[in-house]
């Protein structure tokens, strides 16, 4: 069979994380003359620092108000360029801060060189550390662009950033690795189909995962066969691509715990024989492999991030497509679990392929598992794009993904894993359907994927709203966000079993 040709793919593809330019964050105590730019917080009541060289009535009158987020840049003849930056009432938490220097180093785009002051504005119950991270996570993400696939660039990098007035090196570090995971997964994400293959994707990893600490191993459409994953291969059988299963492991000497992480690798989702139609929100659909993004990201940074636990993490990898040969309604799927499953709708896939690597992260005995996956319209529709859905059966293992999801800025809401709706999961001919009804659609796909881990603690993130942003927007850029790695690679770090 032929694959989709290779003039689609240029040869040097640039998804090496190693060789995107590291951005030189410097703590000092002063900006330095070098700087270019000088970020000053500003209170909506109260003095005006002297730096800003205008008054509260100037400022009025260029119509800042020095709300949250607001900035504005302000002409100097000579000196750097200074930019107030609104900060409120000036007591910010991390996740303010770190909207507060997106929106300073979005407002310094022109610029490779920026000194930022807004760490004065942190609230003074928040640690210097996590101020820092948060202050270098919101310029780092906010200056990320795409433009591998761009004939002339028009990106200024940002080159360095001075945080002026505390912090440590050691916070600068972290913020790096974990921006740097956030980054990884949008380039993932931006990825047109035809460049990142399911394939092309467990390459990727067999590549980069040994150079990061972790072990790799992928399975093919064969090794699928043995295995029984009836999921995966059900979705990829109207497929000229193959699938593949990656499995990646973290390991250390005295684990904490043993954590599993599933990412949902949807390489395209045309819907399958139930296609979708051609409206705009489909053209998303390079996406619908955000979740193994995120945990394959999210992994990469573990030992940077001196992770005390291991952690087993697996990408469900193919595209989903229509052809003579794709799963047709009604056709019935032996799942890794033994579960026999109806297809009612083959754009129903995700759950499919998650299916079956909970089902493999349980029996290997994980004291919990956590999957990511940009799995129902529903959540987009209940929550948004800025804030994603979790489920999970256990409220401890909920309680450590928020507290991880508070970190990150990455923002969660739970919802009711709902038992009673489990009936309209119910098929004539097999365990279990695919689709339940026409309501909490986000409900009867978590209580899907519950059918497959047993009692193991499990939290299930819906990411589908997200995934993306439809505009540039403090730490999200416009397009795929990454939400997720940097969660996750929080979640791992701090996570304690709770059995
Ligand atoms: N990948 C989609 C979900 C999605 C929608 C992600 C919008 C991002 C943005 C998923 O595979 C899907 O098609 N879900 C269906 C499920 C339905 C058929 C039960 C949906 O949500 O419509
Ligand atoms: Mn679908
Ligand atoms: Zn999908």
């Amino acid at each position: 069979m032929l694959a989709r040709p290779n003039f689609l793919v240029p040869a040097d593809f640039p998804l090496d994380p190693s060789r995107r330019r590291e951005v030189d964050v410097r703590i000092v105590s002063s900006a330095p003359t070098d700087a270019q730019v000088l970020g000053v917080p500003v209170t909506a009541s109260g003095e005006v620092p002297e730096a800003v060289g205008l008054g509260r009535a100037e400022l009025r009158a260029l119509g800042f108000t020095a709300s949250q987020g607001a900035t504005l840049v302000v002409p100097s003849g000579s000196g750097p360029t200074v930019i107030a930056v609104g900060v409120g009432d000036g007591a910010l938490g991390t996740g303010q801060l770190r909207d507060a220097s997106a929106a300073l180093a979005r407002a310094a785009s022109g610029f490779t060189r920026v000194a930022s002051l807004l760490a004065e504005a942190a609230d003074p119950e928040e640690e210097a550390e996590p101020v820092t991270e948060a202050l270098v996570e919101g310029a780092v993400l906010a200056r990320y662009r795409y433009d591998a696939l761009k004939t002339d660039p028009t990106t200024v990098p940002l080159e360095r950033l001075y945080l002026v007035g505390g912090g440590s090196d050691a916070a600068v570090q972290r913020a790096l690795t974990l921006a740097h995971a956030g980054m990884l997964a949008r380039d993932l994400a931006s990825a047109p189909p035809a460049h990142l293959t399911a394939t092309r994707f467990a390459d990727l990893a067999a590549e980069l995962g040994p150079q990061y600490g972790l072990e790799v191993d992928v399975y093919d459409r064969e090794q699928l066969i043995e295995l029984g994953c009836g999921g995966l291969l059900g979705v990829n059988a109207g497929s000229v691509e193959e699938p593949r299963m990656v499995r990646l492991r973290y390991r250390v000497e005295h684990p904490a715990g043993h954590l599993g992480l599933v990412g949902k690798g949807i390489m395209y989702d045309s819907g399958g024989i139930a296609l979708k139609p051609g409206d705009v929100m489909h053209q998303a659909m390079k996406m619908d492999m955000s979740g193994a993004a995120a945990v394959f990201s999210a992994m990469l940074a573990l030992r940077d991030l001196d992770c005390p636990s291991d952690v087993t993490g697996y990408l469900m990898c193919t595209d989903n497509m229509p052809s003579g040969s794709a799963t047709a309604l009604g056709d019935v799927l032996h799942m890794r679990s033994g579960t026999t499953v109806e297809v009612k709708n083959t754009d129903a896939e995700g759950r499919l392929v998650m299916a079956d690597a909970l089902a493999l992260a349980t029996e290997e005995g994980v004291d919990a598992v956590i999957d990511i996956a940009t799995l129902t319209g529903a959540a987009l529709r209940a929550l948004g794009t800025l804030i994603a859905p979790v489920f999970g059966n256990d409220q401890r293992i909920v309680d450590q993904v928020m507290s991880a999801s508070r970190r990150s800025g990455e923002e969660l809401w739970q919802l009711p894993l709902d038992r009673r709706l489990r009936r309209q999961l119910d098929s004539v001919v097999a365990d279990l359907a695919n689709i339940g009804g026409p309501h909490a659609g986000a409900t009867t796909a978590a209580l899907f994927l519950a059918e497959f881990v047993g009692d193991t603690p499990w939290a299930h993130l819906d990411i589908a709203g997200t995934m993306q942003s439809d505009r540039d927007d403090a730490w999200r850029t416009k397009g795929p966000t990454g939400f997720g790695a940097r969660l996750l690679a929080e979640f791992a770090t701090a996570f304690a079993p709770t059995r």
